[in-house]
């Protein structure tokens, strides 16, 4: 069986042939991932699916020449995400809000797909961190009616994404507030530098309105603190036309229709990143599967009505992807699981919480495990900034590169020693030395990959299991950075390994693979 890579310009090898966008074809790319690896070996972005939404990769594109993405109708505005307020993240200063913390946030949408316009308001209670006399949230576009801080009317003002705050009294620290915004209009797709090969934020596209959140794009959609140090609970309670399927986070908890409108009621009872909250509009048939297993997720996917046979089919290895991950990373860690499947052709896949987004190209075994890995490995626990992405490609390439090799019948280390000859082949650089526009490019998914197959190598499969469930354990429903997970392979496995590890995270070349312990 031979298979091609899907990749992304900004996750191609070296060597990317240039798609032919017309043809149905064009979502695989082939890369020079040698052949052994190439034939199991998926990523989930890619450009050259999104065949309007993306022009050709014109060269063979290396990470450090991603060409810049326009779109087809309306090109996105570059959001400017370099900006005074913000929680100090080294890639995106201008993402969060210092000074509080969320706790809960309700988002109410009535969505009206025709005109893709929305009448919104989202209810936000948070704890004080400071005194404050005012405070910021993110949002982008849109306009805002009223803000109300304790049910009293506040001033605001906007800047960028900045949505400034001063409520009549000012908080005291410690305490408890409700913040309630409405707002109205049609939500603006933005362009976020790391991620080059996709709008992102609030799309609208064959019939379907849907989000891609990661990393700032949340913002085009509800206010909030856009940022994975601030986690909070959800509901997103969404009114559509009766006969539209509507569908988000967690569990569907209601779903009522009056007077020719519908409104799912959502909720997600566990901490999220604000980057990983969805919404999905469209003509979608449900499938319930039930529990997983007694007291295990409930299973549940979406896919377009009358969408093929083979749609429904792919999605059948959802249970063996979760059996997988649950030996090796522990319990499942939120109360739902499913796939949301795309009408049209969607080059890439994205983890949000619970019901991961997908398109027809991005269903294989390979694609659906790496965004099932990615609800314990970057959305039960997320890194504290957006530099510390490759503890989430990384470890869920390598998960899901190593279900792809069981599922096929490859041969793993086999697998590992082609990436790595490439790698090195290739030059490539560390995971802890990108730039942002390299955030989901071949050195964080593939590198990173590599870094644990080093580790697993030197310490064993015992040891190795034991580290990535106590890193996922000790950090569960928040965040944490590569010095914590250093820390802990520390604990377990020892200076030497913590060498190891820095020398594949930080040096520019690419260490030899050690040999098996
Ligand atoms: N996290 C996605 C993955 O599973 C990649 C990704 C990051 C993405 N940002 C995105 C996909 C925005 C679509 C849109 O690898
Ligand atoms: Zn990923």
């Amino acid at each position: 069986m031979v298979a091609t890579a899907v990749l992304a310009a900004g996750c191609g090898g070296p060597e990317m042939e240039t798609p032919d966008a017309a043809s149905p074809t064009s979502v695989a790319v082939t890369t020079s991932v040698p052949a052994s690896a190439t034939a199991t070996t998926t990523i989930p972005v890619s450009t050259a699916t999104t065949a309007e939404a993306a022009p050709t990769p014109t060269t063979t594109a290396a990470a450090a020449e991603l060409p810049t993405t326009t779109t087809t109708v309306a090109p996105a505005e570059t959001v400017e995400v370099i900006d005074p307020v913000g929680v100090g993240d080294s890639f995106y200063p201008g993402l969060g809000n210092p000074g509080y913390d969320v706790q809960h946030y309700e988002i109410s949408l009535d969505v009206d797909p025709a005109t893709n316009t929305i009448e919104a308001s989202a209810a936000i209670v948070a704890l004080a961190a400071e005194d404050l006399a005012s405070f910021n949230l993110d949002l982008s576009g849109l306009e805002v009616h009223s803000v109300t801080v304790d049910g009293a009317h506040a001033a605001f003002s906007r800047s960028g994404h900045e949505l400034s705050v001063q409520p009549a009294d000012s908080l005291v620290a410690g305490s408890q507030f409700e913040v309630e915004v409405h707002y109205s209009g049609m939500p603006e797709p933005i362009m976020d530098p790391g991620v080059p090969f996709s709008e992102m934020g609030w799309l609208q596209r064959g019939g379907v309105i849907y989000t891609l959140g990661e990393p700032s794009g949340s913002m085009t959609w509800f206010p909030s603190n856009n940022h994975p140090t601030d986690k909070a609970t959800y509901q997103i309670e969404i009114t559509v036309p009766e006969g539209t399927t509507a569908a988000s986070n967690g569990l569907l908890v209601a779903e009522t229709a009056d007077d020719g409108e519908a409104t799912y009621t959502w909720r997600m009872d566990d901490p999220m990143a604000s980057y990983l909250a969805a919404v999905y509009i469209g003509d979608f048939e449900r499938i319930d599967h039930g529990p997983l297993h007694a007291g295990g997720p409930r299973l549940r996917d979406y896919v377009p009505r009358n969408a093929p046979a083979e749609t429904v089919q792919a999605l059948s290895v959802t249970p063996s992807v979760i059996a997988f991950l649950e030996e090796r990373l522990g319990p499942y860690p939120f109360d739902a699981y499913g796939t949301i499947v795309m009408p049209f052709m969607l080059g890439l896949a994205l983890e949000n919480q619970t019901l991961s987004i997908h398109g027809p190209a991005t269903i294989g075994p390979g694609i659906i495990a790496h965004e099932a890995a990615h609800q314990w490995l970057g959305n039960s626990v997320s890194p504290d900034d957006w530099s510390e992405i490759w503890l989430n490609e990384g470890f869920a390439t390598y998960l899901h590169l190593m279900f792809e090799a069981e599922h096929y019948g490859a041969d793993f280390d086999r697998t590992m020693a082609d990436i790595h000859a490439w790698l090195t082949a290739d030059g490539m650089g560390p995971p802890k030395g990108i730039e942002i526009r390299e955030l989901f490019g071949p050195s964080i998914y593939f590198r990173g990959a590599a870094t644990l197959h080093a580790l697993r190598l030197h310490i064993g499969d015992n040891t190795f299991y034991e580290i990535l469930r106590t890193h996922h354990n000790r950090s569960a429903g928040g965040t944490t950075n590569t010095e914590e997970f250093l820390g802990i392979v520390e604990e377990f496995a020892g200076p030497d390994a913590v060498d190891l590890l820095e020398r594949w995270l930080y040096d520019q070349s690419v260490p030899p693979l050690p040999p098996a312990a």
